[in-house]
């Protein structure tokens, strides 16, 4: 791989440990997919950052790099963390607290903006064609799919070190040539919510594998209802990109369909409690929007949350700020608006709650093995009916 003499000094140690230890996991990287040469990035995006995903080993890494002076060279957003201060502190152990507490001490000594979100977009809107280096598959597949922008899956250490960088190895999604579809996805009904659109996330995840599909017959679609779509997608696949117009170049592409049948199945797989009581209903993977704020205010005003459940609504702080007399109404109800955190990487098991009703594929996927909590998947109305007294 071709490297500028500037960056051939990082990699020799000559700026030190931590740079050092970057270019090797970019030049590494780069070779691995026979990558020419690294390009400019104008954003990072770092996944793991709750302390229940990374483990005192990867923190001590994190502690290593600010150590050694690591210092992030473009703006870099951070994934959510394991708690919510204002919620979550005095109902989990101690220690758990500070040691998530210390890594984020590390990531602000690096320059991190400490965004705590999964949907970073919401902050600021890359623009078309630009390239990042975002780890966090639901934002990555959001990114390019959606936003018209180029990144591909990163890992939590290479979209570190990205950022560290401001570098990434020009391959895969970063490269035209790999974003054309290669498979035609038919859909034969008419999705009818957001559930309905993480649904068919997940059960294509499983059947494209890496490709990138087209697909058609979803009508008119909002970008809420493909944030679930992309969420999902990347739970189970390894996709990092779908089209959804009416591009015509799909003569000769291989063809699937999607019927009734398979969303509905994929719902009822994905719902393993075995009766519609919850103690907990939680909206807000990916994060909540400005708009889906708003719709759960307006669903809540002048209810009240059911004794023995809890209401959670996840967003980052930026979006909470921005949305404060939606936040207002939700929180009079007795649903509790919840900053940079969400349910899979903090520890609900150890807030007694078992059941989760969600209106996301994604969190319904992970909660039986990451929460440990049985899961119902409905749209968000009927979470939200379920939520609150009659
Ligand atoms: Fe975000 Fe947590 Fe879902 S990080 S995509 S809300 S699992």
């Amino acid at each position: 791989m071709y490297l500028t003499k500037e960056e051939e000094r990082i990699l020799n140690g000559e700026c030190g440990w931590a740079n050092q230890t970057c270019m090797k996991i970019l030049t590494r990287l780069g070779e691995l997919f026979n990558a020419e040469k690294l390009i400019p990035i104008s954003s990072a995006h770092v996944s793991g950052v709750s302390y229940k995903t990374l483990g005192d080993a990867a923190v001590e890494f994190l502690q290593a790099l600010a150590d050694g002076g690591a210092r992030v060279k473009v703006k870099t957003t951070l994934n959510p963390q394991s708690l919510d201060p204002e919620h979550l502190t005095k109902r989990l152990p101690k220690t758990l607290c500070e040691k998530q507490l210390n890594v984020l001490e590390q990531f602000e000594r690096m320059g991190t903006t400490e965004s705590l979100t999964c949907t970073p977009y919401y902050l600021e809107k890359p623009s078309r064609e630009s390239h990042l280096a975002w780890a966090e598959s639901s934002a990555v597949v959001y990114a390019n799919s959606v936003l018209g922008a180029w990144t591909n899956r990163e890992g939590g250490p290479s979209a570190l070190a990205a950022a560290l960088m401001g570098k990434t190895p020009d391959y895969g999604m970063h490269r035209a040539e790999n974003r054309q579809p290669n498979l035609l996805v038919n859909v034969e009904t008419r999705l009818q919510n957001e559930t309905e659109f993480g649904a068919l996330g997940i059960h294509l995840g499983k059947l494209l594998r890496d490709k990138i599909p087209i697909i058609q017959g979803l009508g008119k679609t909002s970008k809420d209802s493909l944030k679930q779509l992309s969420a999902a997608v990347a739970t189970t696949g390894m996709t990092n990109m779908f089209h959804c117009n009416n591009c015509s170049e799909t003569k000769g592409i291989e063809k699937v369909s999607v019927k009734a049948k398979d969303i509905r199945r994929t719902i009822q797989e994905l719902s393993t409690a075995s009766c519609k009581k919850c103690d907990l209903v939680f909206i807000g993977c990916p994060h909540c929007s400005l708009a889906e704020m708003k719709q759960i205010a307006q669903t809540v005003q002048g209810r009240k949350v059911k004794h023995g459940t809890e209401l959670w609504v996840c967003t980052s702080s930026h979006i909470k700020e921005t949305a404060r007399d939606y936040v207002n109404e939700i929180e009079r109800s007795g649903g509790q608006v919840l900053a940079g955190v969400c349910t899979v990487v903090s520890w609900t098991e150890k807030l007694g709650i078992e059941t989760i009703m969600t209106n996301s594929a994604k969190t319904a996927y992970y909660a039986p093995t990451l929460s440990k909590a049985e899961t119902i998947l409905s749209p968000m109305k009927e979470c939200l009916r379920a939520a609150f007294q009659r």
